[in-house]
């Protein structure tokens, strides 16, 4: 029973929430990633600013607990994420040579999954690295420090260092359709390889909107994804209603899209697990447009048996 229990009877190798410690007291929350999930992502516990609030000064809390949830419930982690130039305290931010950064980048990796070593099935080593347009994204600490990709050499290298058997991911948005940033995605990943940066997976966050025509053609997406050689997983899935108010019709086109979605992943043999951002539409990101599989009071919405479908 449940989604991960039914994807993996299909070859896949999980279904996942993304979640934290402040859900734990949610009993309905608990209950559904328990049944329904075989992986958590860590939603914000180990991202920079909660993790290493100041240099050398960490802070384990929330990451620790995300980590104890999974090891007691047996799941995995995806654990989220390494370098990213949001979620990024300060005096990062206020770094601007880069040897500095390269040694401050190398202990954060080194501490970060070295701490959860062996426990992490999959880490986003770096997020969001590339810019809408195509090129370097301009408003990281990393890309205008480094002035060329190699920033991800130094994580990539420093987080098979501290912890050798998780699979490393490259992970960015809006790359859950065709166009420059896909592209420029894609050859850098390409490039990684050819520096025989270890790059075992690339990660597409498809945060998407109900309807979207992106959904029709994610089938290439993930095909374009796969020619990189690496794993592909759908690492933050949501599909949003326009608005607050939401539809009956929209509610049966978010079941329609869920499936279409699943649906492209089972079609792509590289595409081996997917990432629900949140379970229910009580807590969401992106609050009141009732993104996810589960309402408000924890029942099934129709996009649920679209995920269903999906599988
Ligand atoms: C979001 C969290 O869901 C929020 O709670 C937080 O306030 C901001 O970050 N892309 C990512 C995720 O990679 O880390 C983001 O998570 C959503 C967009």
């Amino acid at each position: 029973t449940g989604l991960d229990a039914l994807i993996k009877s299909k070859g896949k190798k999980y279904v996942g929430f993304a979640t934290d410690q402040g859900y734990f007291s949610s009993s309905d929350t608990v209950n559904i990633l328990k049944a329904e999930g075989g992986s958590v992502t860590a939603e914000n516990s180990m991202k920079w600013d909660a993790t290493e609030p100041s240099r050398g000064g960490f802070n384990w809390n929330g990451a620790d607990a995300l980590a104890n949830f999974a090891t007691q419930n047996g799941k995995q982690i995806r654990g989220h994420t390494l370098l990213w130039h949001a979620q990024l305290p300060q005096w990062v931010k206020n770094i601007n040579d880069k040897a500095t950064l390269t040694t401050v980048i190398q202990n954060h990796a080194a501490a970060v999954a070295g701490r959860y070593k062996g426990k992490v099935y999959a880490w986003d080593v770096a997020n969001e690295v590339v810019g809408d347009g195509g090129g370097m994204r301009s408003d990281s600490i990393f890309t205008t420090v480094f002035r060329d990709w190699t920033f991800l050499d130094v994580a990539f290298r420093a987080a098979k260092a501290a912890d050798p058997g998780a699979k490393l991911c490259l992970n960015d948005y809006n790359i859950d359709f065709s166009g420059a940033k896909l592209n420029t995605f894609v050859q850098v990943v390409k490039d990684l390889k050819s520096r025989g940066v270890p790059i075992d997976c690339v990660g597409t966050q498809t945060h998407t909107g109900i309807g979207s025509n992106n959904i029709a053609n994610f089938g290439n997406v993930l095909n374009t994804l796969a020619s990189t050689g690496t794993e592909v997983q759908i690492t933050e899935l949501d599909i949003a209603a326009p608005s607050t108010s939401i539809t009956s019709a929209q509610l049966t086109q978010q079941r329609a899209d869920y499936k279409s979605v699943v649906s492209a992943c089972m079609r792509t043999s590289a595409c081996t697990g997917i990432t629900l951002w949140g379970v229910s539409d009580r807590a969401t990101w992106i609050t009141g447009r009732r993104p996810l599989l589960w309402d408000e009071n924890f029942a099934k919405k129709p996009a649920y048996q679209g995920f269903v479908d999906g599988i």
